[in-house]
């Protein structure tokens, strides 16, 4: 299978250009630095989501799209900032799809990110594809950005929009973050910790996006492991892999104040059940957090 990747250059992109490659497929990837990518891909395309639709010998004779680009969000949301995460995402789609609609020989299928973001804050609900979307401005942007996706249906491909949680990689993403504070001895649970945090192993998640690239999925799918913790439970977890305590819990306020708008995402409850894989029989090599922070962090 010939798969074009945006955002490969990322966390997801990298590790799932490399499981595909490995497999057998041909992977193109589209990055705004192309010429310093050339090498890590079979080929790499300057494709700016900000800035125009991709060339067309990006798309053109590929058999599908993973549509990962985007600005991120792990950043102070000033309004600058907030412009940048909502048009990378929702006028960059706009522009894949410009791109699809005018290339002859079309991909069949469009995976293209979202995130578990668009369930905004939901205590201890349970969330599957068909809950409705939430509050605020992940929300919002989450809403906005499938959307976009979508209207690669009408040019008659397969689309998924990939709810993503919490991807736990020791490369990357959330987890090195969390660290230092950890093996200092000076850990603890967020806010409450009753919030409950939806995650997935990058291995999974790799493993998910080329499932569904296979099977004839569409529409909404969480890309989530079918066991979701507390904020509590996941802190009690990490501190055990890591073998120290974990016994100095960051208020609400102070949250706040570190990451202004942004500590939403560390404090919002989101209890993401992957119903759409777990019916398309897709089978997770890391349903339990203490096994996914054991194999990632060696202990
Ligand atoms: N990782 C997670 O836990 C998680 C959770 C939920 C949803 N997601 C979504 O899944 C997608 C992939 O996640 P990731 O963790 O791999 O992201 P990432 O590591 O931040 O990589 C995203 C890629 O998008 C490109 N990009 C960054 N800013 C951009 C901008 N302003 N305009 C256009 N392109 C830009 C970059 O590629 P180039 O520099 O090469 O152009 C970057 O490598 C993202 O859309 C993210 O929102 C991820």
């Amino acid at each position: 299978m010939k798969v074009a990747i945006t955002g490969a250059t990322g966390l997801v992109g990298r590790r799932l250009s490399e499981r595909l490659a490995a497999e057998g497929h041909t992977v193109y990837g589209l990055s705004r630095s192309a010429p310093r990518q050339a090498g890590a891909f079979s080929n790499v395309f300057a494709w700016d989501a900000e800035e125009a639709p991709p060339p067309e010998q990006a798309l053109a004779g590929m058999d599908a799209v993973v549509h990962l680009a985007g600005e991120t969000i792990s950043q102070r949301w000033t309004p600058d900032a907030k412009r940048r995460i909502r048009d990378s995402r929702v006028a960059g789609t706009r522009r894949l799809i410009e791109g699809l609609s005018t290339v002859s020989r079309r991909p069949a299928v469009l995976v293209s990110a979202s995130a578990i973001g668009y369930y905004g804050s939901r205590g201890d609900e349970t969330l599957t594809e068909s809950a409705p979307p939430g509050q605020g401005f992940l929300a919002q942007v989450c809403q906005e950005w499938e959307n976009q996706a979508m209207l690669a249906e009408s040019l008659g491909m397969r689309v998924v929009r990939l709810r993503t949680g919490m991807a736990l990689s020791a490369k990357g993403g959330a987890l090195p973050r969390m660290l230092p504070p950890f093996k200092a001895g000076l850990g603890g649970r967020l806010g409450s910790g009753d919030q409950w945090v939806s995650w997935i192993h990058l291995e999974d998640l790799a493993r998910l996006i080329g499932f569904l690239l296979d099977h004839t999925v569409s529409g909404p799918v969480n890309a989530t492991a079918p066991n979701p913790v507390t904020n509590a439970a996941f802190t009690k977890v990490l501190a055990g892999v890591l073998r120290r305590p974990a016994l100095f819990p960051v208020p609400r306020f102070a949250l706040r104040v570190m990451f202004g708008e942004m500590a939403g995402i560390l404090l919002d409850s989101q209890r993401v059940i992957p119903a759409a894989a777990g019916s398309a029989g897709f089978e997770f090599q890391y349903p339990e957090v203490e096994a996914a922070l054991t194999t990632l962090l060696g202990g």
